[in-house]
């Protein structure tokens, strides 16, 4: 019965967290954009994950995992850990080189790409990131 209630609380603050944010239809394809040039080549086009090619000396043939699709985000709990991670060591052969922006835009397409949340008209900001969870592998 505990068990229960504790589900149903669960599911209420999960449709709370849905509703409380969202992403422009802009921030998400200009994430698409900076993700098909500066993150692909690794990630693959379609963000399913790939294998670091030739020419990126000492991380050539290491997984780059899924960012996008089946099993995506393997390590991460919320956006803001995305943000984060991508913010302070993507990409891999340039770590810090992306923009608060830029990573902003990236996240708001790895919602779309997910499925997490649908764009409108409400912009996606920094404040929402903490609240948004991955639900890592969907
Ligand atoms: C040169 C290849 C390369 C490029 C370019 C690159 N990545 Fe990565 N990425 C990797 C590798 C390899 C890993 C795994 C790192 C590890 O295992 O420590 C990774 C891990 C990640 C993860 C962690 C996922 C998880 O849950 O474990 C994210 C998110 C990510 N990359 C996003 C990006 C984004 C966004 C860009 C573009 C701005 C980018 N990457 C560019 C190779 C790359």
């Amino acid at each position: 019965m505990q068990d229960r209630f504790a589900l149903i609380v669960t599911a209420i603050i999960c449709l709370t967290v849905t509703v409380a944010f969202a992403y422009t239809e802009n921030q998400s394809t200009r994430g698409e954009q900076v993700f098909s040039v500066k993150c692909a080549k690794c990630h693959g086009n379609d963000g399913h994950g790939g294998q670091v090619p030739d020419g990126y000396d000492g991380y050539t043939g290491m997984k780059a995992p899924p960012v996008a699709g089946p099993g995506a985000l393997p390590h991460m709990d919320t956006a803001q850990n995305v943000y984060t991670f991508v913010k302070n060591h993507m990409p891999i052969q340039d770590p810090g080189s992306l923009g608060k922006e830029d990573t902003l835009d990236i996240v708001a397409f790895d919602l779309k790409a997910n499925n997490i949340a649908q764009p409108d008209k409400k912009p996606l900001t920094f404040k929402d990131l903490p609240s948004i969870k991955i639900h890592g592998g969907s």
